[in-house]
């Protein structure tokens, strides 16, 4: 029953959709706040759309962890090569793309201190020309890093780095040598160029 009572303003009155037992219902607006939750979850939900599953940008949890046990995979795999530093398995390794990652990795968080970010040395030496203070040979720059030169201020890093990274950034370092950067330091040292890479 609609009751027109006078003191009721006309405009809730006409928002009265719907009556049953004296009980009106009114066709309130929506609380903006209430709106806002709405309109964000659906950006949100197509954001998310297209996100995960039109774009591809996103990984879902299962390429997540097949990913995650990719990697771990390619670590493992490499650390079963890892043991003997032979100059040729340090030659393979630095052709193998994923232990220069990992090595590069190493070397700007590690190395770049003392012998710049491209390796052109500064506190080090220069590691990108022909000229050797330990030997130029895969496996003597490999025990260089691996053992360092600790009176000479270049750090053991093999106990620090474990032998996987050590192996990766003599690969690293491996690909650096004959680059000869611009800038970099003078030679110190015996000429030894690396040929039979
Ligand atoms: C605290 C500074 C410092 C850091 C950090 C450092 N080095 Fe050195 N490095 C030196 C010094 C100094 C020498 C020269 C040693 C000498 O005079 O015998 C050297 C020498 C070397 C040599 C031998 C160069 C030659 O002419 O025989 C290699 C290779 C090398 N470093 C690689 C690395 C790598 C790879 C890292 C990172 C894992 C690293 N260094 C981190 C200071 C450093």
């Amino acid at each position: 029953m609609k009751s027109p009572d006078k003191s009721e303003s006309s405009e809730s009155v006409d928002r009265v959709i719907h009556e049953i037992d004296g009980i009106q219902e009114y066709d309130n607006k929506l609380p903006n706040w209430w709106l806002y939750t709405l309109y964000g979850a659906i950006v949100f939900g197509v954001g998310y759309w297209y996100w995960y599953q039109n774009a591809g940008i996103g990984q879902s949890p299962l390429e997540a962890y097949q990913a995650e046990m990719d990697r771990a995979g390619a670590e493992q795999a490499m650390a079963i090569t890892v043991g003997d530093a032979t100059p040729e398995a340090l030659t393979a390794l630095s052709k193998d793309p994923s232990a220069v990652a990992l090595g590069k990795q190493v070397f700007a968080s590690t190395c770049a201190a003392c012998h710049r970010a491209d390796g052109g040395g500064s506190v080090g030496p220069n590691l990108t020309d022909d000229f050797w203070l330990h030997g130029s040979a895969p496996d003597k720059i490999f025990r260089t890093i691996a053992s360092g030169v600790p009176d000479k201020g270049m750090p053991a890093w093999q106990p620090q780095l474990g032998a996987l990274k050590t192996q990766a950034v003599t690969a690293y370092v491996l690909g650096l040598v004959g680059t000869n950067v611009a800038g970099g330091k003078s030679p110190q040292g015996e000429r030894e160029p690396i040929s039979a890479r």
